[in-house]
């Protein structure tokens, strides 16, 4: 067998693997039945991560109430969270050639556990940043910066993988927590990204020029981040210099 047919059959069986794992209609239990992975522990870890998206959202809303009374402008415009999916966790362990079981889902991944911030403005993506690690029960174990490194493709965002300590009914233990800070600009053009990505039925070249007009409109949009961020400085600038004076004139 040459090259190619290796390339081709290697390619048969991984579609044969995929339409398994996106089976429609399945129930948890039959996709983890399938896997042999029981469905306490599975149901137990899955707990955990939720647990330490509750402890990280808790910190991200009380870090906004605290910076939009005492800061200049309400930093956080939204936040998320969400648990990876039975067939995403499968799907990764696979790619990454790891055994689809509940020790490779705690070791091999760390975005089982998301949250994803939306700021307005870039400044605030790296002040929430600080004040979030500053706190001594969060430990930051990865950081990627595609603000100040942008993908090819122009995705940017700021992310952060954590552990964070939750406490059970059977002791503390500590979790891992794949964090993205975003613009409300940056979180628009990954929105409208990742649609493009799960098109499989476009021809090549509409595909290569869409991916070429995103990557102009990434490039536009943190454009458009830095002028509006010119734009709230020089609101904050006036506002102090009208308060200077009210206080000079009492
Ligand atoms: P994954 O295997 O996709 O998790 O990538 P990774 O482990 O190399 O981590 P990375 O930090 O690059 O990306 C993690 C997550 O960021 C993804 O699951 C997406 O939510 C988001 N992300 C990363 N790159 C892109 C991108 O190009 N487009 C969009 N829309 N989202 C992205
Ligand atoms: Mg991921």
């Amino acid at each position: 067998m040459n090259e190619i047919q290796k390339k081709h059959m290697m390619n048969e069986v991984k579609d044969e693997v995929t339409r398994l794992y996106e089976m429609e209609n399945h129930s948890l239990s039959e996709i983890l039945d399938h896997f042999h992975i029981k469905i306490e522990p599975y149901v137990s870890l899955m707990t955990d991560y939720q647990c330490a998206c509750m402890e990280v959202e808790t910190k991200f809303r009380v870090l906004s109430s605290r910076l939009s009374v005492y800061g200049e402008l309400n930093p956080i415009e939204t936040i998320k969270s969400r648990i990876k999916s039975p067939e995403s966790i499968i799907r990764k362990l696979d790619r990454k050639n790891m055994p689809i079981n509940i020790e490779s889902i705690k070791d091999g991944l760390t975005d089982v556990a998301g949250v994803r911030v939306i700021c307005s403005f870039v400044e605030d993506i790296y002040r929430l940043e600080k004040v979030f690690l500053e706190q001594d029960d969060i430990t930051l174990i990865n950081r990627k910066d595609y603000i100040e490194q942008p993908k090819y493709n122009g995705y940017r965002s700021l992310h952060l993988i954590v552990t964070v300590p939750i406490f059970t009914e059977t002791g503390k233990r500590f979790v891992n927590v794949e964090v993205q800070i975003r613009t409300i600009a940056m979180d628009f053009w990954a929105s409208l990204e990742h649609k493009l990505r799960y098109k499989k039925d476009m021809p090549d070249d509409l595909l290569n020029s869409l991916s070429e007009e995103l990557k102009i409109c990434a490039e536009e949009s943190a454009a458009l981040d830095q002028r509006m961020e010119k734009v709230k400085n020089r609101i904050i600038q006036s506002n102090q210099m009208e308060s200077e004076f009210r206080v000079r004139s009492e």
